[in-house]
């Protein structure tokens, strides 16, 4: 287990009891997104200067990556609710850490920091919480090694231990799976390099590290619809300003919960629809769902909207494999909106969502089957077929999104629906329950069953 505000959070909320309603409604307003919370904090402390961050996610996920990027010497100070100031000490300002750094239950946070530590003239250690300790780390320690950074993995996982000193060489280097995460280590690990790295994905995958690097100064460029993406080291960045959008993956429990349930419509505001976020409403409006995009705009370098949802009955589709990465972690609630839709949905080329904060084939599969639907799990995807839930207990076996998504299912259930193990909650999405009542969902926040 992880320490301090991780391990507090874990013993007070253990328990959902997610009672069955009809409708949802209203206007709601998301935390920011975590992805560009966990970056801003990263590339601001090694950027030289000040760089405020506003709409910052408070969640443990990013408090973990704050509380390591302060081990490292960094000085990161709260200027408002959703403000954080960060005084980045250059390309060369970071301190040795007394210990190793953990970051609890956040794989961007653990594999986004060894690369951005592979390059550093000192040793440490980055571990992380139980089921972060047994996800795959060799995906990223491989290509850091290949730029001769000394990393090694225990078991092909956390902790990693980087051995401070080596001398990073630019590398061309092809993912074998489209990672934002991986991808986002290797430019981390490329700003300190000597010569060109080029990273080459077999499709497009999240951007925020490309586009947050290039508003600081960054000479970066993609080819190839995004999908290469080439960076000139040694560089060094300048403090910015940056906007931080609500979170499109966690407004998404909201878009579902709408498609099911918002007669009169649900508007959730200011939410980052970022083209490489997409993929849930692309296979929303392919099940039917009748999502608007409303005001688009800018906020800083990552386009943001409303969104508009209206209930209508959604059927089944087949989801097509090239929009996996897009909706990444949106399986989960998709999964929900399938067991609400009428007819079958297939998921095929989804293998990697056996390797996230749980094995969600499985967990939803578990989950779904105990509140009566049909679910056949295969080896790398799903097919759910439509109809009601009963009530039920589920385990969301310690993954947030699981929980949340369980939450939500309550708008097609019988009965309640208690969900245990839901205190990770809060590694992305702490205000969860209170948002969603805001909605009209009626989620109970319990220590003990
Ligand atoms: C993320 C990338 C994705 C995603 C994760 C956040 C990121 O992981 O699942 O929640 O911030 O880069 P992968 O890169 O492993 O697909």
């Amino acid at each position: 287990m992880s320490s301090g505000a991780h391990g507090a959070a874990a013993s007070s909320v253990r328990y959902f009891r997610a009672h069955p309603v009809k409708r949802v409604g209203g206007v709601i307003e998301v935390p920011g997104d975590k992805s560009i919370s966990h970056r801003a904090l990263m590339l601001a402390a090694i950027a030289s200067g000040e760089t405020t961050i506003r709409g910052f996610l408070r969640s443990e996920d990013c408090i973990a990556t704050r509380r390591a990027l302060e081990a490292l010497g960094v000085r990161i100070a709260d200027a408002g609710a959703d403000v954080v100031r960060v005084t980045g000490g250059g390309a060369n300002g970071l301190r040795p850490p007394t210990g190793p750094l953990d970051l609890g239950n956040s794989g961007t946070a653990i594999r986004l920091m060894a690369g951005l530590l592979a390059a550093q003239p000192f040793d440490s250690t980055l571990t992380g919480d139980a089921s972060l300790r047994q996800r795959p780390m060799e995906r990223v320690a491989a290509p850091l090694r290949a730029m001769g950074a000394r990393i090694a993995t225990h078991d092909g996982g956390a902790p990693l231990e980087i051995t401070g000193g080596a001398r990073l060489e630019g590398t061309d280097y092809a993912l074998p799976i489209a990672s934002a995460q991986i991808k986002s280590a290797l430019l981390l690990a490329a700003l300190h390099a000597h010569g060109s790295t080029t990273v080459r994905s077999p499709g497009p995958s999240r951007d925020h590290t490309e586009r947050m690097l290039k508003s600081m100064g960054a000479r970066i460029e993609t080819a190839d619809d995004g999908r290469t993406v080439s960076l000139e080291g040694p560089q060094a960045l300048h403090a910015a300003e940056i906007d931080v959008p609500g979170d499109l993956s966690s407004a998404a429990f909201f878009l579902v919960a709408g498609c099911l349930g918002a007669a009169d419509g649900l508007l959730l505001r200011n939410v980052g629809v970022n083209p490489t976020r997409l993929g849930l409403l692309t296979i929303l409006g392919a099940m039917g769902a009748r999502i608007e995009i409303r005001n688009p705009r800018m906020a800083g370098t990552e386009p943001v909207a409303d969104l508009h949802v209206e209930q209508v009955e959604l059927k089944g589709t087949d989801v097509p494999p090239e929009l996996v990465p897009l909706a990444i972690d949106e399986f989960p609630i998709l999964f929900v909106a399938a067991a609400g839709a009428r007819g079958p949905t297939i998921v095929r080329g989804a293998d990697e969502l056996r390797h996230k904060e749980s094995d969600r084939l499985a967990v939803m599969a578990k989950g779904l089957a105990t509140l009566g639907v049909r679910v056949e799990e295969r080896p790398a995807g799903i097919i759910i077929e439509g109809g009601r839930l009963s009530g039920g207990t589920v385990d969301s076996h310690g993954d947030h999104r699981v929980a949340m998504s369980f939450a939500v299912a309550s708008l097609i259930s019988e009965g309640p629906i208690d969900i245990r193990d839901t205190a990770q909650v809060a590694t992305s999405f702490p205000s969860f329950a209170r948002v969603a009542a805001g909605a009209g969902l009626r989620v109970e926040e319990r220590d003990s069953v």
